[in-house]
């Protein structure tokens, strides 16, 4: 009998698809090593534009500016953040407008946000926290409905996915961060991603050289400033290491889900421990591995818990609280006071002086930050506790992860002595 052949079995041989093809997004990885980092990150992700910049903070700035963020915008983001985020639209002159975080994934509530849009909303920024895809598909819907652009601080999910979508390839333009990150260099830096030619041409005009927006840029609107580099400012690409952790990304991501996986199946059922919480089809990729404590159910603050922990050799941090002291070694923990919006620079609402950004005449509405207008993230502040990527990554395999477990236990075994 004859084997019915189906197109796209055919051999190449024989003029059918190729099985590795690199045009076709299906490249071998080995192949990237000799590309650039940004047609790398292209075919990982799956978008059509990147371009590496300085930092994550960079990428930010530059999605900001390409969507014509400015004077008495509102961009909609969340206070449950690394300091980045808020800054980098306070750095546009816009004013951040808080939304609160989900309880279960702490990333953007998509029914706080559709509360807090208004005429002066411009973007919404949602941020994948500790590597938990925020929800974009829901947010593209609501951004649609009122005509905005969604930009994803991936800063700490380079390597997470959405129903198999790589993040990058999701949001009208993505930020990533190389600084300790899932993608990883050892000088930082980090990328903006979009599909959008138009986006990733304006996005150079925030800090790139003008010689490179006259190469790149084809769009006259953006050419007509590329003779000052846009904005004048520097926010080009350091180099680095990066290319060489991208390659290895996808193993060293798939390891510490690994090792994540099997932290949650032995801290579940510890009374007072919440492991985190991962939605069905989104790909956790874990920046760090973030438990809520109880405090009410042994009668501890968070705080004497995780001085317990850090005694026992697990170094555990309160990542919002502290603004994450573990980040360089002169650090100490700062009691930041909670999450951004209660802290100095929202308080005062007067960064550049005269009140600018948020009192300037531009501003309709100036926003008020108080205590008390985002509960969950508020209490999620005083309850999360933190083990950091570099300790549920490859080399730490099993083994390490049942040492973890095994400092856990024993300070929640021996909790009546902390309560004293
Ligand atoms: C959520 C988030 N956004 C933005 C950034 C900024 O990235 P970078 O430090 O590369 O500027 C970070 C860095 O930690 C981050 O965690």
């Amino acid at each position: 009998m004859m084997r019915r052949v189906i197109k796209k079995d055919k051999l190449a041989l024989l003029g059918g698809p190729k099985t590795i093809d690199e045009k076709a997004g299906r490249g071998l990885k080995c192949a990237w090593a000799g590309k650039g980092l940004e047609q790398a990150l292209c075919e990982y992700t799956g978008a059509k534009y990147a371009r590496c910049v300085s930092s994550g903070t960079a990428a930010l700035i530059s999605s900001l500016f390409a969507a014509g963020v400015g004077p008495g915008d509102e961009v909609l983001t969340v206070a449950f953040t690394w300091v980045a985020t808020p800054g980098a639209v306070l750095r546009c002159n816009a004013v951040p407008i808080f939304v609160d975080v989900d309880p279960k994934t702490l990333t953007m509530d998509v029914a706080d946000l559709r509360r807090k849009i208004t005429p002066q909303t411009k973007a919404i920024l949602p941020v994948d926290f500790y590597g938990h895809p925020a929800p974009i598909p829901e947010i593209m819907e609501v951004a649609e409905k009122h005509g905005l652009l969604v930009i994803e601080d991936a800063c700490q999910a380079s390597t997470a996915e959405i129903n198999g979508a790589k993040v990058g390839n999701i949001a009208h333009m993505t930020a990533f961060s190389w600084s300790g990150k899932p993608i990883y260099s050892s000088v930082g830096g980090g990328a903006y991603l979009t599909n959008d030619r138009r986006l990733f041409e304006s996005a150079l005009l925030a800090g790139q050289h003008p010689t490179v927006i006259q190469g790149l840029a084809t769009d006259p609107d953006v050419l007509r400033y590329a003779s000052m580099g846009g904005t004048g400012d520097n926010m080009r690409a350091v180099g680095g290491d990066a290319m060489a952790q991208l390659l290895d990304a996808e193993v060293r991501t798939a390891a510490r889900i690994c090792n994540c996986e099997f932290l949650t199946g032995k801290l579940k059922d510890i009374p007072g421990i919440t492991p985190p919480y991962v939605r069905p089809g989104y790909r956790h990729v874990y920046h760090y591995y973030t438990c809520l404590w109880d405090p009410a159910v042994h009668g501890v603050s968070r705080d004497r818990f995780c001085e317990a922990l850090n005694a026992e050799g697990l170094a555990v941090v309160a990542y919002v609280q502290d603004a994450n002291h573990y980040f360089a070694p002169e650090s100490k923990p700062i009691q930041a006071g909670g999450p951004c919006h209660l802290r100095t620079v929202f308080q005062e609402r007067n960064l550049y002086g005269k009140g600018c950004p948020f009192l300037c005449p531009h501003v309709k509405n100036p926003p008020v930050y108080r205590k008390g207008d985002l509960p969950v993230s508020e209490e999620t502040t005083l309850r999360e506790f933190c083990i950091m990527q570099r300790d549920i990554s490859p080399p730490c395999d099993e083994r390490d992860m049942q040492l973890i477990v095994d400092a856990i236990k024993k300070v929640v075994d021996n909790i009546d002595l902390l309560r004293a």
